[in-house]
């Protein structure tokens, strides 16, 4: 247990800090294009149900752990989860929350930092004349994509430029880490934030102001029916398990929940200080950029020029990279120039809030329990993402990065979740948790909250886990009525190859990792697996070593 070296400056910087922890790449290109592949409107609801019955709860749950164990010394999640309970078993659980943020700074810092190359691109009008499919092919160059081999062996990506960038935007993180919680984090987001809104706010006016575009024979292209089918509820998918399954991940994801940050974050916060109006100022700020600007920027623009149903089929997450800037060109040289800044800037400066909180999780650990200087946690860590970054880059072709955001962005944010909210309402107790939270609060914490706490979001959580892991193929609810069918029938179960056993198992896939002697897509991906387990447990090993020293501390002090 280390003194406290740490702290936030101001209630302001912790918010914005916080809330920049939340406000990320996942408010404005995941959460557009979930809502789009999940029926527009028709996600709202799921979504808005799945933030008050589990985001806010887990907020709550996660501010309280974490100013818990940090009042007590811990600022890193196995030791403040194990300063919750004497079960040893909740320190090697609370590994997942600074793996998780290893795992997903390799590859967020990675589209971090095509951020940072295309606002350069965008400055020096890289994109300026190019058609829709040269733009395209200007990011397939960039990330390397080469031809696949006929044989579908695989394919090794070496994008120079792509790793120069990688590396100067993981040296930014790095330097603002080494300076500190309230001397880099804090004052990073106090610039980032605002400047984040001004942009956000200017490319949605053009997005409403561009409305009919008159594109010949496109009866869609308005950005008005963009907004339209985003923002107009719908009820139809209220009982589609897909949807909500899609829903309650984009509230992981978009909170930053279930990963360890705000574990972290929060364990700087003094004793007694109010944790139940911060976290929901962060949550709902967060709430607003995604719903308000993060609906009103790619998608309405993408459907003013391309139409609707080109939208619908084209969704994509790299859609930010591969057609925004032709769009953007629409609009003459020097708007578009404009424009390109704004939104690589603003993505950019979304990213970087999070993936600092991201790294502070190692940071607090090696600092608390091996007495490393800030300096040398924030090196060793630029050292970890950039091992574990190396794979998603160089076999980016080969799925390896969306790997790492299956594993470390989506199932373990669920897993860890689970075990908090356990922690928290039966082991920690609930009775106590809810002191916890009320504490110091500056608003009246709806009393409802104790058995949603309790109750409802540990239900709602573990069938999210259970449905993940055995979601059927498609996943609708006519799949899953037919594989509740199917059990009985035959005794088997047709598990979809994106369910977590699908997953694991390689579910409708021939498992081949040679083939005429060369290495397949499918070894580089069970490489990768593998390295993430590895990480698991090195880490797991590092808590070992540290509940020794802690043991060996305390006996030396009753000796003496
Ligand atoms: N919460 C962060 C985001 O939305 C990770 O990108």
């Amino acid at each position: 247990m280390a003194k406290v070296k740490e702290g936030w400056g101001s209630r302001v910087g912790l918010i914005l800090a916080m809330a920049g922890n939340a406000v990320g790449l996942g408010n404005f290109l995941r959460f557009p294009i979930q809502a789009v592949q999940n029926g527009g409107g028709a996600f709202i609801i799921p979504y808005l149900v799945s933030f008050l019955l589990m985001g806010i709860p887990l907020l709550w749950v996660e501010w309280a752990i974490g100013r818990y164990g940090g009042v007590r010394g811990n600022h890193s999640s196995p030791f403040i989860m194990g300063s919750m309970t004497k079960q040893r078993l909740w320190k090697y659980i609370g590994v997942f929350g600074i793996f998780t943020n290893l795992g997903i700074l390799s590859y967020y810092t990675y589209i971090e930092s095509w951020t940072l190359s295309y606002t350069f691109g965008s400055i020096i009008q890289t994109f300026s004349g190019l058609s829709a499919t040269e733009v395209s092919k200007v990011f397939n160059d960039y990330v390397g994509i080469a031809a696949a081999s006929g044989n579908g062996g695989l394919v090794v990506n070496i994008p120079l430029l792509a790793i120069v960038a990688f590396i100067i935007t993981l040296a930014i993180n790095v330097y603002v880490l080494s300076k500190g919680l309230s001397g880099g984090i804090e004052k990073v987001a106090k610039i980032a934030m605002p400047m984040l809104l001004i942009f956000g706010v200017f490319l949605a006016i053009m997005a409403f102001s561009i409305g009919n575009t008159g594109e010949p024979g496109c009866t869609t292209c308005n950005s008005m029916v963009g907004f339209d089918f985003l923002w107009k509820p719908n009820f139809d998918s209220l009982g589609n398990p897909k949807v909500w399954l899609a829903a309650a991940g984009q509230i992981f994801f978009t909170l930053s929940v279930g990963m360890g940050t705000i574990l972290c974050y929060a364990a700087y916060v003094k004793k007694h200080e109010d944790i139940a109006l911060n976290a929901m100022t962060a949550g709902w700020m967060n709430g607003f950029v995604e719903i308000v600007l993060g609906a009103s920027i790619v998608i309405p623009i993408a459907v003013g020029y391309m139409g609707l149903d080109w939208v619908k089929d084209n969704a994509g997450f790299m859609m930010a990279f591969k057609t925004m800037p032709y769009l953007f060109g629409k609009w003459g040289p020097l708007l578009a120039s404009l424009a390109g800044v704004a939104w690589f800037g603003l993505l950019f400066i979304a990213g970087i809030t999070s993936s600092l909180a991201m790294g502070t999780p190692w940071m607090g650990f090696v600092e608390d329990e091996f007495n490393w200087s800030r300096k040398k946690g924030a090196y060793t860590l630029g050292l970890l993402v950039l091992v574990l970054a190396l794979p998603t880059i160089l076999f980016f072709q080969a799925g390896v990065f969306d790997e790492y955001d299956y594993w470390t962005g989506t199932v373990a944010l669920v897993i860890f979740a689970v075990a908090e909210i356990i922690l928290f309402g039966w082991v920690f107790g609930m009775d106590k948790g809810w002191n916890e939270i009320t504490d110091g609060a500056d608003i009246k914490v709806p009393k409802i909250y104790k058995p949603v706490i309790k109750w409802v979001t540990p239900i709602f959580l573990i069938v999210i886990l259970l449905s993940s892991l055995i979601k059927p193929l498609n996943g609708e609810v006519a799949d899953w009525q037919a594989a509740v069918n199917q059990l009985f029938s035959t005794g088997t179960w047709p598990f979809a190859s994106d369910s977590i056993i699908g997953q694991i198992f390689h579910v409708n896939q021939e498992v081949i990792w040679f083939k005429d002697g060369a290495p397949t897509v499918m070894f580089a991906k069970d490489m990768s697996r593998m390295l993430l387990l590895l990480t698991i447990a090195g880490l797991s090993y590092m808590v070992h070593v540290a509940s020794k020293k802690r043991k060996l501390k305390e006996l030396k002090k009753s000796t003496s």
